[in-house]
């Protein structure tokens, strides 16, 4: 009798030591209490200047004053490799300031095809274990990806799919084609934190690549540069790099929209457009790496009866350039260039479009509209899932709309060699059902024939 009161008397204890804990916790998330949070957390990688080399980036609420990521291809037995890499303060533009501490450290020379073990932090709190694998060396081989735009913290539909193909190691890198979170400045970037976790199981573990959409416009995009850790010296807001047989190449189509920013955003990224990609396009180049894919958020067109800029009257700036003037127009230069496949989202739809040139249609031929196609090729995909739901298409469909979903879902692309890509599109209202697929084969790369 007496054991089993005691026995029960310690339960009791036990139990309410626990409510005491988690009572504790919860207050722990309160801000400005005195606690301490150096536990890092919104882990991501991003391909670094060199294909060998990948950065890690995370986010302590506290000053840790300390960036460090431990290594190895196998963490429990091998000997660590220590690299210490550097942190900065970001305060959100919103009435709280708040604060985060942004730390990111790059991990150089890597070996090529190899999986490593890694974690980040500094003395006073370490992340979970995560990995990854870098790219093979060399054009020789097939990288995948998924591609998608306008994911959001609430209804982010395609999330939980992401993150298993993710974890089932499909993919070499993710882009996410802008508008992130709404938005990552949102309750005083609270919004944004809760997104960076929410993709962590994808960004930890492949690189997570990305350009600006409107959504990021806030304080000159602060929470958008902050976060991120693209190649260049740009702020990621424009840059380019290499995977297997394609070149990407990522832009920011705001700096058409928010001139208040900087005149001069826009003028330097055309002329770095200019030069990356006449370099890409150079035979030389092109032999080695043939195809050019580009990625940016508004679409030069698009069938969606509420967007003003899809209306063909008022053009969109990105396509033919800044109004009246018609300077540092996308298209031509895309075209000039040889640029195969462009992408874009902000539609919150997918829309994929026969190859086209100044509203007109340029198939391979009627048979094989892909095969050696005599224009760019452009796709939307824009319904990864967020709080503003779907958008509805045009009546009626213009001459370019070779198949459009409204389904949320994303993008794979599957880059076999330097004649065969292969797009497909996901279904996550229809249970990772392919509704759309479709292969590009070009014999040649390089600019397109004059147009008569
Ligand atoms: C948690 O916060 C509430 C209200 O801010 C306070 O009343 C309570 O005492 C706090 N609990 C602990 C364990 O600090
Ligand atoms: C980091 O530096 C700040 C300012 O000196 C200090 O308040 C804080 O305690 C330091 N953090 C750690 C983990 O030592
Ligand atoms: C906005 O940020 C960019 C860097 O990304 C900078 O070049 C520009 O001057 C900033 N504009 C303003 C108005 O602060
Ligand atoms: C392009 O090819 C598609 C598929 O064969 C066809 O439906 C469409 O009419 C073609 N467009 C033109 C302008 O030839
Ligand atoms: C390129 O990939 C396609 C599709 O997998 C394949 O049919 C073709 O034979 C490949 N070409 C070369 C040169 O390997
Ligand atoms: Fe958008």
């Amino acid at each position: 009798m007496k054991a089993l009161q005691l026995f029960l008397l310690a339960v009791l204890t036990v139990v309410a030591t626990g409510l005491e804990t988690s009572q504790g916790r919860a207050n722990d998330s309160k801000e400005g209490l005195g606690i301490v949070h150096y536990q890092p957390e919104q882990v991501h990688l991003a391909f670094g200047d060199n294909l060998q080399d990948i950065v890690v980036t995370w986010s302590t609420r506290g000053p840790s004053n300390s960036s460090q990521v431990n290594y190895a291809r196998n963490y429990a037995k091998d000997p660590l490799t220590v690299v210490k890499g550097t942190w900065k303060r970001f305060v959100d533009g919103g009435k709280k300031a708040r604060t985060q501490y942004v730390h990111s450290v790059e991990l150089k020379d890597l070996q090529p095809d190899t999986r490593y073990e890694y974690t980040c932090g500094s003395e006073v709190g370490w992340s979970p274990v995560f990995n990854f694998k870098t790219p093979p060396a060399g054009q020789d081989w097939s990288p995948s990806l998924a591609i998608f735009g306008d994911m959001g913290n609430e209804n982010a539909q395609s999330l939980g799919r992401l993150q298993q193909d993710t974890e089932r190691g499909m993919y070499d890198a993710i882009i996410h084609v802008g508008d992130f979170a709404y938005d990552m400045d949102t309750s005083n970037a609270a919004v944004g934190d809760a997104y960076m976790r929410q993709i962590e199981s994808v960004a930890a573990y492949v690189p997570y690549m990305v350009c600006p959409g409107n959504h990021e416009e806030k304080y000159n995009f602060s929470n958008y540069r902050a976060r991120f850790n693209m190649p260049g010296d740009t702020d990621s807001l424009w840059y380019s790099f290499n995977l297997g047989p394609v070149h990407f190449v990522s832009f920011s189509t705001e700096v058409y929209y928010f001139l208040g920013y900087g005149f001069k955003l826009l003028t330097k990224q055309f002329e770095w457009l200019e030069q990356d990609l006449a370099e890409a396009n150079l035979p030389e180049n092109r032999a080695k790496r043939p195809w050019i894919v580009t990625y940016g958020h508004r679409p030069m067109y698009c069938s969606d009866e509420k967007e003003y800029d899809c209306n063909k009257q008022l053009e969109t700036y990105i396509r033919q350039g800044l109004p009246m003037l018609k300077w540092f127009g996308l298209e031509d230069l895309f075209y000039k260039h040889g640029v195969d496949v462009e992408i874009f989202a902000h539609e919150h739809f997918y829309t994929r479009l026969w190859p086209i040139y100044d509203f007109k249609v340029y198939n391979g031929s009627a048979e094989a509209p892909y095969t050696n196609p005599k224009a760019p090729i452009q796709i939307i995909t824009g319904s990864a899932g967020c709080k503003e739901e779907r958008e509805p298409f045009s009546k009626d469909l213009p001459e370019w709309n070779a198949y459009h979903s409204n389904d949320y879902g994303y993008t794979r692309l599957k880059a076999h060699n330097g004649t065969h890509l292969y797009f497909e599109q996901v279904s996550d209202d229809k249970d990772g059902q392919i509704v759309d697929s479709f292969w590009v084969i070009k014999d040649s790369h390089g600019s397109y024939p004059e147009v008569q």
